[in-house]
């Protein structure tokens, strides 16, 4: 693991504690860093009415793309509090397949202080995307 990714895994854990997670208690951290590496974070949102609840994954890529100079993801990390591995979900390899670059890499620490790191090709969690190109 480079020592980028171990700083990017810590600022992961250091902000489960804002998930919003007051209905499953399962807290979900994100952060993406882009082609240009900018890093934005995101955690998940619940609500009262639980369809509304928003992943860490997609609340980190909404506040990427008011701010960033690329819209291209290389690099996602997922962790839970639970310390147990948490890859996207299916609506959130969608919405993450919009900004994904060809190589973009799903990084998933785990285990009891993260130190399991599983790592995906982000294509291999979702091959034959949906889109409206023909490519
Ligand atoms: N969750 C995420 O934040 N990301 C995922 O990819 C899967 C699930 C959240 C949603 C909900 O707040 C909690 O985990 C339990 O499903």
């Amino acid at each position: 693991m480079t020592e980028g990714n171990q700083r990017l895994i810590q600022t992961a854990i250091d902000i489960l504690p804002s998930s919003y997670a007051p209905y499953s208690n399962f807290n979900v951290a994100c952060i993406v860093v882009t082609e240009n590496n900018e890093e934005f974070i995101g955690v998940n949102v619940e609500n009262a009415s639980y369809g509304l609840t928003i992943c860490a994954e997609r609340s980190a890529i909404v506040s990427m793309i008011p701010k960033c100079t690329s819209k291209k993801i290389k690099k996602i990390i997922v962790l839970s509090k639970s310390k147990v591995k948490t890859p996207p979900c299916g609506a959130c390899r969608q919405f993450i397949a919009e900004f994904a670059s060809d190589n973009c890499e799903v990084i998933l620490p785990h285990g009891s202080s993260y130190q399991n790191i599983t790592t995906h090709q982000f294509k291999e969690l979702l091959p034959h995307s949906f889109s409206l190109n023909d490519d």
